[in-house]
């Protein structure tokens, strides 16, 4: 008898974004404007309660600072509220299925984000539920963190249409959505990690040298590349493998003799929590060419923007 409440866009489809490919092109520049936009207003203390009396509910299944502060930061920013859930403070920790969870939480908020293990996981979630359902990372991808990624380089150099990304290490959940995101917005990743840490060819599917270049040799991977950007060694859920990888990518550390070998306007960027001494050397992200700090916080104006457009469709 009861229809889902009316909280997702009026007369639209129910839309979700799991992966970066998820939207298109033209939705992606969309959001990028409208976070320029939403940053601006909070930088000069305007008010932009878009979201008055919606609430976001926040799964967590993997521990997080930047994507929980960001979300929970940017939905109170917007007028609404949040829910904090976790393993261990939920049923979820104890066997209740995802797909229970997803029919339960979603009658009572207006939009779900989730950090989680595989992306079937929150796959199943989404098939569920009665809101829009928002990636907040999987083993496989990290749709938010992109977004905010490619909004700070047009910020710092313009487009990245035609660009080089050098993406040095671990092909894991952000090697793979920079991948997606190439493909959509029409730049070249290379991509340098140890053997047995690199893509999947079955995961990658047919991608030309304009999308994808691959490289033994880390060097020839940042040659000429307009960003460098790289990523922990050991993702989370792969702890175990921890000592075995330690001595895999010892030659995968973007130091400053990498950066130079990038285009001299290159900038790097991390998506933290980072290692010092380990994946990057601490002169590098803590030197001119690093972004870092603007990319933390573009996660949550862009995600304000995301949560807008899901709840309300382009402004
Ligand atoms: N980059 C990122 O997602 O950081 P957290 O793990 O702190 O959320
Ligand atoms: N690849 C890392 C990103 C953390 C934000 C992980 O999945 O742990």
């Amino acid at each position: 008898m009861s229809d889902a409440k009316q909280n997702t866009v009026q007369n639209g489809p129910l839309r979700h974004f799991l992966q970066f490919r998820d939207f298109s092109r033209e939705e992606i520049e969309y959001l990028l404007d409208r976070a320029r936009l939403i940053k601006d207003k909070f930088k000069r203390y305007q008010p932009h309660h878009t979201l008055h009396d919606r609430t976001l509910a926040m799964v967590f299944e993997k521990a997080s600072t930047r994507t929980r502060v960001s979300f929970e930061a940017g939905m109170y920013q917007l007028g609404g509220s949040v829910i904090h859930l976790t393993s261990s403070n939920s049923q979820l920790g104890r066997s209740e299925p995802i797909e229970d969870t997803a029919r339960v939480v979603s009658r009572m908020v207006d939009l779900v984000m989730i950090r989680t293990f595989e992306q079937t996981r929150i796959e199943r979630f989404a098939a569920h539920s009665r809101v829009p359902v928002i990636n907040g990372l999987t083993n496989e991808y990290h749709p938010c963190q992109i977004l905010a990624d490619i909004f700070t380089y047009i910020e710092y150099r313009g487009s990245i249409e035609g660009k080089t990304v050098a993406w040095i290490g671990d092909a894991n959940n952000m090697a793979y959505t920079w991948l997606q995101a190439a493909e959509i917005l029409g730049f070249t990743l290379h991509v340098s990690g140890p053997e047995g840490y690199r893509l999947d060819p079955k995961l990658t599917g047919q991608v030309g040298p304009n999308v994808l270049r691959e490289f033994d040799d880390p060097m020839e991977a940042a040659r000429g590349a307009h960003l460098v950007t790289t990523d922990v060694w050991t993702s989370m859920g792969f702890e175990a493998e921890n000592e075995e990888r330690r001595k895999a990518f010892a030659d995968w550390c973007v130091d400053a003799d990498m950066m130079a070998q990038a285009d001299p306007e290159a900038i790097f960027m991390h998506c933290l929590p980072a290692h010092r001494g380990e994946e990057v050397s601490g002169d590098v992200i803590d030197g001119p060419q690093s972004v870092v700090w603007d990319e933390a916080e573009n996660r949550m104006h862009v995600q304000k923007a995301l949560m807008e457009f899901l709840l309300l469709g382009k402004q």
